[in-house]
């Protein structure tokens, strides 16, 4: 059985939907830990209510980037975490944790990649004007939104919706994407070293 991090600065909803779609589906995971980076992350509540263990990591608390990713390494490693699922993570990796995860840091991000990258993927490409945006799942590297593409769903603008519309939209879609791409990995075996 795979064992999984979720790291989540927000709401949390896709956390709560890989957690529900594993136990629902009885995908072959189990999501061990929950990392968040925000002492007010909804997330947190989630992880109460889920009976998942959390660690908040403040970074303002390490030195640098490297040493707060160290200490989450530690307890990774404690925990036997086999992969790691960013679910609103608002910050980027260094080699500290992409290294010994390589290939096993996965990414949702609410816009059609390489376009609308950033924290504001769906506001960004619902100002631009596009009819059609949508959801990418993604190996994460260094870079902002840049790894390798593994999934994607368009997700059509009417002209006449508001951001909310496609906000809730996106929300649907890529909790149910999230969640078939984390089955499609764990059928591969991609998680195992
Ligand atoms: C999601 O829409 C996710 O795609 C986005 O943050 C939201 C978190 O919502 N991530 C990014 O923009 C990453 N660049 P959640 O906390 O309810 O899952």
């Amino acid at each position: 059985i795979t064992r999984l991090a979720v790291f989540a600065s927000g709401q949390g909803s896709n956390f709560v939907a890989l957690a529900q779609a594993i136990q629902a589906q009885q995908l072959p995971a189990t999501i061990v830990r929950l990392i968040v980076d925000k002492k007010n992350a909804g997330a947190i509540e989630k992880a109460k209510q889920l009976g998942i263990p959390y660690t908040l990591v403040d970074y303002r608390h390490f030195a640098d980037r490297q040493a707060a990713e160290l200490a989450i390494l530690d307890q990774l490693n404690q925990d036997q975490v086999d992969g790691i699922l960013l679910a609103g993570y608002m910050r980027l990796l260094t080699e500290t944790l992409l290294t010994p995860y390589a290939g096993r840091i996965i990414n949702i991000h609410p816009a059609l990649l390489p376009s609308f990258p950033g924290t504001h993927g769906i506001q960004d490409a619902f100002d631009y004007g596009v009819r059609v945006t949508g959801v990418t799942v993604h190996y994460v590297d260094a870079g902002m939104d840049t790894g390798k593409i593994i999934a994607q769903q368009p997700v059509v603008i009417a002209v006449d919706d508001q951001l909310i519309d496609v906000e809730a939209r996106i929300h649907a879609v890529e909790h149910q994407l999230y969640t078939a791409t984390l089955a499609m990995l764990l059928e591969r075996g991609e998680f195992i070293k």
